[in-house]
């Protein structure tokens, strides 16, 4: 790079932080970014929009003000407070990391990007947002909307989903990141993706940045950044029994190590195509919950896509046969259950599916 290159490229930073400290939204996280609130902060934002965040994070700091609060609250407190936010592992990883926090480092945040990758849940892009944010260490935070942002502004066409083309654009923005003000720097892109230069339809005539950015300069803006193709996402069937025992229904909640782990869940079984008879369901009652239960009834279908699959689900409506004991050996091993009242259901965390489940129960009247 020529010292002229170089000239331009201070210039575009500086036109960053200005852009960013008269542009910058009010946000909770930003008001006191104490690395507590910066780091439950940047958690919650990794798959999630500025605006579902905020009511999340309020009640969270609210609820769990400290680290030290945290690390000693139980897990299932921690997820109903999540329930709702999705992803729950990102929950699972903050109780934990709290713990390491608390037991290995005296409830003292380490301060580098560098030690706080080593902490559960925190990858590059969280380790160099806190750091740079809650203690001004000039590391680069790339996202996808870091990614997005320069991908347009140095005219990559390399495909962004790759390692390479990341690795690539991160050691490029390690030669820029403000000294003086990190904390603007990557704040400043992370806006300056979400405000102006949008997935679609950027606002170029906005950007502060727009002199200098090579997609802007050659209308390339709708053609950067090349995504790799999107594969197929497979669609599941399934069958949920709601089993019901005088006003209470059956609930169980999934093992830690599971997918959507420590959530409450109805019984359910996967439907193989060709299989959709509701005679499946007599297996879920015998196999999962270990007594029998008759079908009374259908209350629909609920959809949900997840990240990688999509599922629909016929939710059955049945009640627990009085005239077949629960072995007490297999009684031993439902540590898991719980019959609840419709009205305790805010009590339990339940997934993001289930609670289209309960809503579907609530509007469905069988009487
Ligand atoms: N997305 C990720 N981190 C963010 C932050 N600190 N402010 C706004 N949007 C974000």
């Amino acid at each position: 790079m020529n010292d002229l290159d170089k000239k331009q490229d201070a210039a575009w930073v500086r036109r960053l932080l200005e852009w960013y400290d008269t542009n910058k939204r009010i946000l909770p996280w930003r008001s006191s970014p104490t690395p507590y609130f910066v780091w439950i902060s940047e958690i919650m934002l990794q798959q999630t929009q500025v605006d579902t965040v905020i009511p999340y994070f309020e009640r969270f700091v609210q609820r769990f003000p400290t680290v030290s609060e945290l690390s000693g609250t139980d897990i299932e407190d921690v997820l109903k407070v999540w329930q709702g936010l999705g992803y729950y592992a990102r929950a699972r990883n903050l109780h934990k990391a709290a713990g390491v926090i608390s037991d290995n480092h005296n409830g003292i945040f380490p301060e580098s990007a560098v030690e706080l990758q080593k902490l559960p849940g925190i990858g590059e892009y969280t380790a160099g947002a806190v750091a740079s944010i809650a203690f001004g260490e000039a590391v680069p935070a790339v996202d996808g909307n870091c990614l997005r942002v320069f991908a347009r502004f140095w005219g990559i066409s390399d495909v962004i989903d790759e390692p390479k083309t990341k690795e690539c654009i991160r050691s490029r923005l390690a030669g820029y990141v403000s000294e003086g003000n990190p904390s603007g720097f990557n704040q400043g892109i992370m806006e300056l993706g979400a405000l102006v230069c949008r997935p679609t339809n950027p606002d170029c005539g906005q950007c502060p940045i727009k002199s200098g950015c090579m997609a802007y300069e050659k209308s390339l803006t709708a053609v950067l950044p090349v995504r790799k193709p999107k594969s197929s996402v497979p669609h599941r069937t399934l069958f949920a029994a709601v089993v019901w025992r005088d006003d209470k229904v059956f609930v169980m909640r999934r093992e830690y190590d599971e997918m959507l782990g420590g959530l409450w869940r109805f019984p359910n079984v996967t439907v193989k195509p060709g299989d959709e008879t509701s005679e499946s369901l007599g297996k879920i009652v015998e196999e999962q919950i270990s007594f029998r239960a008759r079908i009374t009834g259908k209350y629909g279908q609920i959809n949900h896509a997840y990240t990688h699959f999509k599922v629909s689900i016929t939710v059955f409506r049945c009640e627990f046969n009085e005239g077949t004991a629960i072995s007490s050996e297999l009684r031993e091993t439902l540590v898991n259950v719980a019959w609840i009242s419709l009205e305790d259901v805010e009590e339990y965390p339940f997934d993001k599916a289930s609670l289209k489940i309960i809503d579907l129960i609530r509007s469905v009247d069988f009487s």
